[in-house]
């Protein structure tokens, strides 16, 4: 079957059909997955019966996995994946049920923030839970040329703890982070405007989930900035919106856009199962 990718708005994010992710090892179809990738910053691959072994093997040929620091909500049978999920078993939550309720790229409090995140859509709720995605490069683009020249050289400062503290005062299922998880939380930092290392193309990297200041700068004029940034980043021209269906598998470039987590009616369960590619450290 042949491979086709559509433009899924006028913005970025593709589908790409014509592809069975259980043929994880068929190069030709990796090569064309991985360009669409590249090209269109999210892609989505629909009804694909795929289980937690192929969804690794697939996400592998893009790169080393990444874990997560919350290995409670990892799958016991296979730790590469973390569960997003509401389901509870024996009334123990199976999953994170709040995930990415915020403008943010995966990870970006790491010193190497992951390459790209896959999302499988095993359970979704009727309506809700849509993913949104903001389009960095067609961001930093369209930035006033004033701003962009505050910017230049800017470093922004990193930590996840601030952010894990505040999701964990809304919701108890969260567990305080261990000694050893605050270890590994340190406090990093990332160029503003980064470079896309396998396109060239530069794109803003902010987001109000992790960024927490800008090095050099004074808090308040950091604050100023960042939130201008922030406001200015997730204007309707730049977003996408991912309505899932259920079985598609959405993986994006963490390089390149931001998302945010749309909430959905409780009674209804919404359960993914995500990995993240390793990426390099922002430059
Ligand atoms: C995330 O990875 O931040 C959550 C995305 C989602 O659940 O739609």
């Amino acid at each position: 079957m042949s491979i086709e990718v559509t433009p899924l708005s006028d913005v970025f994010g593709a589908e790409v059909t014509g592809a069975d992710l259980n043929d994880w090892h068929d190069d030709e179809q990796f090569k064309r997955i991985r360009q669409a990738f590249l090209d269109h910053g999210v892609i989505a691959i629909r009804d694909q019966k795929i289980d937690p072994a192929a969804q690794i093997a697939f996400a592998r040929r893009f790169g080393e996995l990444q874990g997560h620091v919350l290995s409670k909500f990892c799958l016991p049978s296979h730790p590469e994946i973390l569960i997003l999920s509401n389901r509870r078993k024996n009334g123990e939550p199976v999953g994170i049920a709040d995930a990415g309720r915020h403008w943010h790229s995966d990870m970006s409090y790491a010193e190497r923030p992951p390459l790209g995140s896959m999302l499988y859509a095993h359970e979704i709720p009727p309506e809700g839970g849509d993913t949104l995605f903001a389009d960095m490069h067609a961001v930093l683009d369209a930035l006033p040329s004033a701003t962009r020249s505050r910017i230049d050289g800017l470093q922004g400062a990193y930590n996840y703890t601030r952010d894990y503290e505040k999701a964990r005062a809304k919701n108890p299922d969260r567990p305080p982070l261990s000694a050893e998880q605050l270890a590994s939380l340190g406090e990093v930092t990332h160029p503003v405007v980064r470079t896309h290392p396998d396109t060239g193309r530069k794109a803003l990297y902010v987001n109000e989930g992790h960024t927490i200041g800008l090095a050099g700068l004074p808090e308040n004029k950091a604050h100023a900035l960042m939130q201008e940034l922030f406001e200015f980043s997730t204007r309707p021209e730049f977003i996408y919106r991912h309505v899932w269906q259920r079985h598609d598998v959405l993986f994006w470039d963490n390089r390149r856009a931001l998302h945010h987590a749309l909430p959905y009616d409780r009674q209804h369960i919404r359960h993914m199962h995500r990995v993240t590619v390793a990426g390099d450290r922002p430059f």
